[in-house]
């Protein structure tokens, strides 16, 4: 894979510098740095029946849904004091399609950690995951919380001083659709279609709000839904609260492994894992949009989702 991410990171300070490396793929935006892992996850990769898939587009909750199915799945292996959650951030904790093909091919042959993650949109993903039935997780977040949660992340990853990173600049980008696996409106629309078309029932929707506004209820449905219920024994012992409260925001992001650690270290798209964590705060649109833009934007969520019956 080309090395152009430190480049990136030493020369560029612009925000429409860094969007300039976008590529469009058949609908879809992608940094130059991810699509070529997205092609060759398209052509190559081989899902089993039993993979369970943790889609998202970026910034929706991605960090959190992998870390609850993590804790969940590996639940009889570790306990509050061993998970390795506690030493790595959740990103390394589940594989992503789009960069660990090995590990993905070496887990289905010799374990039985049945989960892969991806941001894929459904209509680029894999026709082996298609045609496999695999169970599919897909999370996602209003769309103002999720543009200036990408606005912070792209601009803190890519080292762009705030003065050359107008906010105004990144949502017309956003609403124009170049973002990273976006246009997003047609990201959920993908999926949502499908779980609609399909009748089997192998997707699974979960809008973060509502799992910020009742996380008991929606991680017993991700429990039940990847096949790992909770026993009534487990409920009553506290295992539910024990996972939720070891995945919190207020316990990951106070972690020494995600405040000084970096994901994917030494190699081109090198992240500090504390940029996984800003505020996780419902409505923090409200600080960095004008009126002009609320307008905007939900005119294009009534038009883009009209007829969903989805809230953005
Ligand atoms: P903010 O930027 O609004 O704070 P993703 O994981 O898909 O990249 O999404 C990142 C967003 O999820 C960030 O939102 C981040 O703070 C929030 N987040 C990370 N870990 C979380 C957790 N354990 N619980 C709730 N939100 C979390």
């Amino acid at each position: 894979m080309e090395n152009t991410f430190p480049t990136v990171v030493q020369q560029t300070c612009s925000w429409s510098k860094v969007m300039l490396m976008m590529q469009n793929h058949q609908g879809f935006w992608n940094h130059q740095d991810f699509h070529e892992g997205s092609l060759l996850a398209q052509q190559t990769f081989n899902a089993k029946p039993s993979d369970i898939f943790i889609c998202s587009s970026p910034k929706t909750g991605t960090t959190w849904l992998k870390a609850l199915a993590f804790a969940i799945i590996t639940r009889q292996q570790f306990n509050q004091s061993t998970s390795p959650l506690l030493t790595t951030v959740p990103h390394e904790c589940i594989p992503y399609l789009e960069k660990d093909l090995e590990q993905i091919k070496q887990n289905q042959n010799n374990t039985s950690f049945p989960l892969v993650s991806t941001h894929l949109p459904y209509t680029l993903l894999p026709n082996s995951i298609i045609a496999s039935n695999c169970k599919i997780v897909y999370i996602y977040r209003n769309i103002k919380d999720v543009i200036v949660s990408y606005y912070n992340f792209v601009r803190k990853a890519f080292n762009i001083p705030l003065e050359d990173a107008p906010f105004e600049e990144a949502f017309n980008e956003f609403y124009q659709g170049i973002s990273w696996y976006g246009p997003y409106w047609d990201h959920i629309l993908g999926y949502w279609k499908a779980s609609q078309e399909r009748a089997d029932g192998q997707i699974l929707f979960l809008k973060y709000e509502d799992m910020k506004s009742d996380i008991t209820s929606n991680v017993k449905r991700l429990a039940e839904f990847i096949g790992h219920p909770f026993s009534i024994q487990e409920e009553r012992a506290g295992v539910i609260d024990d996972i939720i409260k070891l995945c919190s925001f207020e316990n990951l992001s106070n972690l020494e492994v995600n405040k000084s650690g970096k994901h994917r270290p030494d190699t081109p798209v090198a992240i500090e894992n504390r940029h996984y964590f800003r505020k996780a705060k419902d409505g923090d649109w409200k600080k960095y949009f004008t009126d002009e833009m609320v307008v905007k934007i939900d005119e294009l969520v009534d038009e883009k989702l009209s007829g969903t019956g989805l809230v953005l």
